[in-house]
């Protein structure tokens, strides 16, 4: 059976690219050693910490999220530096791989997935050991938890100064607002293929002073992922290696749209789309998974219910693509994203076809589109 001839993503990475940003990777490609791409990447430069809301530098790499991730650690941090690594999913553990393959001597506070971590817990830790830098997700991608990344920033500011704040929003940015400098994160973690609207291929670090300071005597190995090296071209509009020309420009064309949307609209829309999301899926049976969820994606669960069947039916008889569980959490979640590229009308669509394909296998009392609709107006 199929209802559709077109493909659907609505996974949390990569996202549904905009037809200005596909016109925009048309255009006849550019040198990156010109006065043309200098200029386009000085200005995407500055709109990145705009959009992060940050006086800081932005360095744009070439490279997946993981990079920018191994980056963060490999220039900022020396071996046996103690740190801790808040683990509540996929992307925590990542975070402790990454550190420890670089010789640093790991704390973890581990967290059940699904749950975001309590400041009260890192206050103890941090009260209790002196720590070279604290690693942490906003969005836990793998379980949809949004972790309180201000007041855990807070904390280290009154506490614990000299702590390196490290936070990965590679999930976040465009979708939920991170103010960078008042939660006094250090470094910023990002990357091009969600919030942002673009294909994977660049990623970025919004960098503190006193992020660079501890750069200068870190003892880590790193070539490519030369994070002052970088900078200092970069801050000249030019880069130290061959960089994804075409993606950048598409970047430009990205954040200007994001700024012509506003930024007030842009997260207020992202709200809306996930608290109606949620509200309908709950209306039809479902549970959130996450405690605190993050308004970038949406993840559920239900007892005795095939999530791979009707991924699988999602995706033959609709063209949709979501993401299943990762790990120990394959078969019991699904997740769903509205980060980025998405609207009023393609959650509706959404919830209508899930609908259908969740009847197959157990009743389904309640009418989530209409759920849907009445709780996007409630609070539009
Ligand atoms: C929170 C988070 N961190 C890091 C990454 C890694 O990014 P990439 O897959 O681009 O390397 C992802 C991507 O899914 C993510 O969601």
């Amino acid at each position: 059976m199929s209802f559709t001839i077109k493909k659907r993503l609505f996974t949390p990475g990569p996202t549904p690219v905009p037809y200005y940003i596909r016109q925009a990777l048309a255009e006849p490609a550019i040198h990156h050693r010109t006065a043309q791409f200098k200029e386009v990447l000085i200005d995407t430069k500055a709109k990145l910490s705009r959009l992060a809301e940050s006086e800081n530098q932005t360095v744009v790499l070439t490279s997946s999220g993981t990079g920018a991730m191994e980056a963060s650690v490999s220039n900022f941090f020396s071996k046996g530096d103690k740190v801790l690594v808040v683990r509540a999913g996929k992307f925590g553990e990542r975070w402790g791989k990454i550190c420890e393959a670089f010789g640093l001597d790991v704390l973890y506070y581990d967290i059940e997935y699904g749950d975001s971590a309590d400041p009260n817990v890192i206050e103890e830790i941090i009260r209790k050991e002196k720590l070279s830098g604290l690693f942490i997700q906003a969005t836990e991608t793998s379980t949809g938890a949004f972790h309180p990344i201000e007041e855990i920033g807070k904390l280290l500011k009154t506490i614990a100064p000299s702590t390196l704040y490290i936070v990965d929003a590679v999930s976040t940015m465009g979708a939920v607002r991170i103010k960078t400098d008042l939660y006094n994160i250090d470094i910023l973690v990002w990357g091009s293929q969600k919030g942002l609207m673009i294909p994977p291929g660049l990623s970025f670090l919004t960098i503190s002073d006193k992020a660079f300071e501890r750069a200068s005597s870190s003892d880590l190995p790193h070539f490519y992922f030369n994070v002052a090296g970088e900078l200092e071209k970069q801050k000249g509009g030019s880069t130290l290696y061959t960089p994804a020309t075409a993606l950048i420009v598409a970047l430009q064309k990205a954040l200007d749209k994001i700024f012509e949307e506003g930024l007030e609209n842009l997260y207020k829309r992202h709200k809306l789309l996930a608290s109606a999301t949620r509200a309908a899926l709950i209306e039809i049976g479902f549970s959130l998974f996450p405690k605190h969820p993050s308004d970038a994606l949406t993840v559920i669960t239900k007892r005795n219910f095939d999530f791979e069947k009707a991924r699988g039916e999602l995706l033959n008889w609709f063209g949709i693509l979501i993401a299943g569980g990762q790990g120990n959490l394959k078969g019991k979640i699904v997740r769903i994203a509205h980060m980025g590229y998405f609207d009023i009308v393609d959650m509706a669509g959404f919830l209508g076809a899930f609908k259908l394909v969740c009847s197959e296998q157990s009743e389904i009392k309640g009418d989530p589109v209409k759920r849907f609709t009445e709780e996007y107006n409630k609070n539009e």
